[in-house]
């Protein structure tokens, strides 16, 4: 697709400019006036990182699935000073995903940071999680990312600068027991966005891909996945034990990080072209005893 870019390039013309950005990526001073799209932008961290980017000046687009919640966080942007516009969007339709860009484009002629963060998850084991719920979870914490890509790589590229972003989590990283689909979907946004970022180096572009990789934050993804889960069935037979395991999941993240403080986590980020962004560094020590058992014995830590 070819469109005017906020710099005025068009696409055509920005094979031949492109080569001034030698760095990548957005800048702290290139934020202003640039337009971010964040998907599960009307909650949590999503909502975090919009507060992040429209302090910095850009032009927001919030996307999730509920109309009041997006039309709430889109008010407290605009009365805040920044342009912002909601945009319903489920990230586990193809087709919803490309709405989502064709109305950013309408709204702001194009998009330079996208951010593909909406997520759901509710502890269940492998071996006993409905398939329904595995279908459920990788359709929206997998497919949504990659038809995150798909639709809005092109169009970043086309502005001949910009970022693009996917929210995994620790369990991307480290993959406990209890959270069959959560952990493959989000190993599955951490494969994607390395490919991704390494191939965009491998071809020189001046685009950059980053992971956020967050520990516990205090936000209502429990509750929200609850709600949102198809059928609303308990899980096959683990259902009390999962249900507990819920209870000490909220618990825990009651205690994390504010989503505002990933936000900002994030913007840095991109202003200074980190790939892996973690919240709780310190949480990697888990993964570098399972790369000492894998060299060392060959077992599996029991995380
Ligand atoms: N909270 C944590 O501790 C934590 C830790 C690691 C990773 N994450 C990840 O962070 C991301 C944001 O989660 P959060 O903690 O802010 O939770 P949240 O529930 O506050 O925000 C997630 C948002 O995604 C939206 N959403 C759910 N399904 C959707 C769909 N099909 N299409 C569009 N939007 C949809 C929800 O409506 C919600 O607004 C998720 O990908 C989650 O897996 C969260």
């Amino acid at each position: 697709m070819i469109f005017a870019s906020a710099s005025g390039f068009r696409a055509e013309e920005i094979a031949v400019t492109s080569s001034v950005f030698i760095c990548g990526g957005l800048k702290v001073e290139e934020f202003n006036g640039r337009v971010g799209v964040v998907t599960g932008g009307a909650s949590g961290i999503g909502l975090g990182m919009c507060r992040a980017f429209a302090k910095r000046g850009m032009k927001v687009v919030v996307a999730d699935l509920n109309e009041e919640t997006i039309n709430a966080a889109v008010e407290e942007l605009t009365n805040g000073g920044a342009e912002a516009i909601g945009h319903v969007c489920d990230v586990s339709s193809h087709e919803a995903v490309q709405g989502l860009a064709d109305a950013a484009v309408s709204a702001f002629g194009g998009v330079n940071v996208f951010c593909a963060n909406a997520g759901v998850g509710i502890p269940t084991s492998a071996r006993k999680m409905k398939l329904a719920d595995w279908k459920w979870i990788i359709d929206v914490d997998l497919w949504g990312p990659i038809y995150g890509v798909d639709v809005f790589l092109p169009l970043i590229e086309a502005q001949g600068e910009g970022h693009i972003n996917a929210t995994s989590s620790m369990a991307g990283l480290i993959s406990s027991q209890m959270m069959g689909a959560y952990n493959v979907a989000k190993h599955g946004v951490v494969a994607l966005m390395a490919a991704t970022e390494r191939e965009l180096r491998a071809k020189k572009s001046p685009i950059t891909a980053s992971v956020l990789c967050p520990g516990p934050i205090n936000t209502n993804i429990s509750r929200n996945s609850v709600s949102y889960r198809p059928g609303q069935s308990k899980p096959r037979a683990d259902g009390e034990s999962a249900g507990k395991l819920a209870n000490n999941i909220q618990a825990t993240l009651e205690q994390g990080m504010h989503p505002d403080e990933v936000g900002e986590l994030v913007a840095d980020a991109i202003a200074t072209d980190k790939f892996w962004i973690l919240t709780h560094p310190y949480w990697a020590k888990a993964i570098q005893k399972q790369l000492d058992a894998l060299r060392e014995d060959q077992s599996l830590t029991r995380a």
